[in-house]
């Protein structure tokens, strides 16, 4: 008897890569970066351990959010949460250029640090800048012994589980549930949303487990898609308001693993430059989920279809019907609140890049070039 499986293969628990096991493992990774972290009543975030305080919290006049990479596209999203959420004032940037530039920091900063490693050497720089500078350093991050975790002075660990493939994925929608959280959490204490507001968000988080589930059980169509791009050297990815924060993601993951050169760009952008490079059959992804700019999304896409673009729309089911008069092809995502849309948009463009390398015939989990944790400057 020859049994064909090595320890390698045991860890991969049955997928042919480990990108695909912990783009699958996401539902799992959602639920416990939840568990513990909301009240037996379903309508109050708690965060068992956090240091930083009510009155700290009341005291706060801006957010940082500082990161490199797909954590880095996490924040982005995070960002736009804990603004809309805590109605502050929230900058990002990537470690690398945030501690070279002087930023304003002072002790009403909160400085969250994004990382799934815990050891990138410019989060880790950007994180003593702002200790530095007197701000309370958050670390969300999915290793709680790293480096950062030790050195920030709060730590909101993701439990996503170990993250083998270079390319980040469960990591990143575990990073966008821990903003979620910590967003409604300073919203609690600052008063700038009702109980009931509160309680809405949780609920619709607790679905969203579900629905990835519901969207990786549909991973052929957005395979045959992947099929159909993998020949294309140039691709571009559009997307207004959160869908221009996941585009970016989506954009990275199929550089990163595919090599195929894509861009993302704000929808509404386009025009100032980037148009001059939409021929025919260029390939154009656009994200348009978010239904109070839905209407100016689709008249950039009539923009690029005008130009000869092939565009894919990825929206919710009830835009298809409307949204095939102007593009190619569509693909339905489930429906939650807008705010959380990106732990479900981003899902579809993961295992695009995924596709796309495998029908690339690269090797997924270790792109060349490129390490998982990037310990140099
Ligand atoms: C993700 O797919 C990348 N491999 C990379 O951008 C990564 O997110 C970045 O290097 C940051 O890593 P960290 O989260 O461990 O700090």
């Amino acid at each position: 008897i020859r049994v064909d499986w090595d320890a390698v293969t045991a860890e991969k628990g049955g997928f042919d890569h480990f990108m695909l096991k912990e783009i699958h493992e996401q539902p799992k990774a959602y639920r416990d970066t939840m568990l513990g972290r909301i009240d037996e009543s379903g309508r109050k975030v708690v965060l068992p351990g956090l240091k930083l305080s009510d009155e700290k919290i009341r005291s706060l006049n801006s957010v940082h959010v500082i990161a490199c990479g797909t954590a880095y596209n996490a924040g982005l999203v995070g960002g736009t949460a804990i603004e809309q959420l805590v109605r502050i004032p929230v900058m990002n940037d990537v470690a690398s250029e945030y501690r070279y530039r002087s930023p304003l920091i002072t002790p009403e900063t909160l400085v969250i640090v994004v990382s799934q490693s815990g050891e990138t050497a410019d989060t880790l720089a950007a994180l003593r800048e702002a200790q530095a500078n007197g701000a309370h350093v958050l670390a969300i991050t999915n290793v709680v012994g790293s480096s950062i975790a030790r050195d920030a002075d709060d730590v909101i660990a993701t439990l996503a589980g170990p993250e083998i493939a270079v390319a980040s994925t469960k990591a990143y929608t575990s990073q966008l549930i821990a903003f979620y959280l910590l967003g409604l959490y300073m919203a609690q204490v600052r008063g700038t949303q009702s109980a009931d507001d509160v309680a809405h968000v949780i609920a619709a988080m607790h679905s969203l487990p579900e629905q990835v589930e519901s969207m990786l059980a549909q991973a052929d169509t957005v395979k045959a898609y992947a099929e159909q791009i993998a020949s294309h050297e140039h691709l571009f990815f559009i997307g207004r308001g959160l869908d221009y924060s996941v585009v970016q993601e989506g954009s990275l993951k199929l550089k990163e693993i595919s090599y195929i050169h894509s861009e993302a760009y704000a929808a509404g952008e386009l025009k100032h430059g980037t148009l001059a490079l939409i021929e025919e059959g260029v390939p154009v992804i656009a994200l348009a989920t978010q239904e109070t700019v839905l209407e100016k999304t689709v008249s950039n896409i009539k923009e690029v279809k005008a130009r000869g673009a092939d565009v894919m729309a990825i929206t919710h089911e009830e835009n298809v019907p409307d949204l095939l008069k102007s593009v190619d092809q569509a693909l339905a995502i489930p429906k939650t609140l807008p705010l959380l849309t990106p732990a479900l948009s981003v899902v579809p463009l993961q295992l695009l890049a995924y596709y796309a390398a495998l029908a690339r015939g690269n090797d997924v989990d270790k792109p060349r070039n490129l390490a998982k944790s990037v310990t140099v400057e």
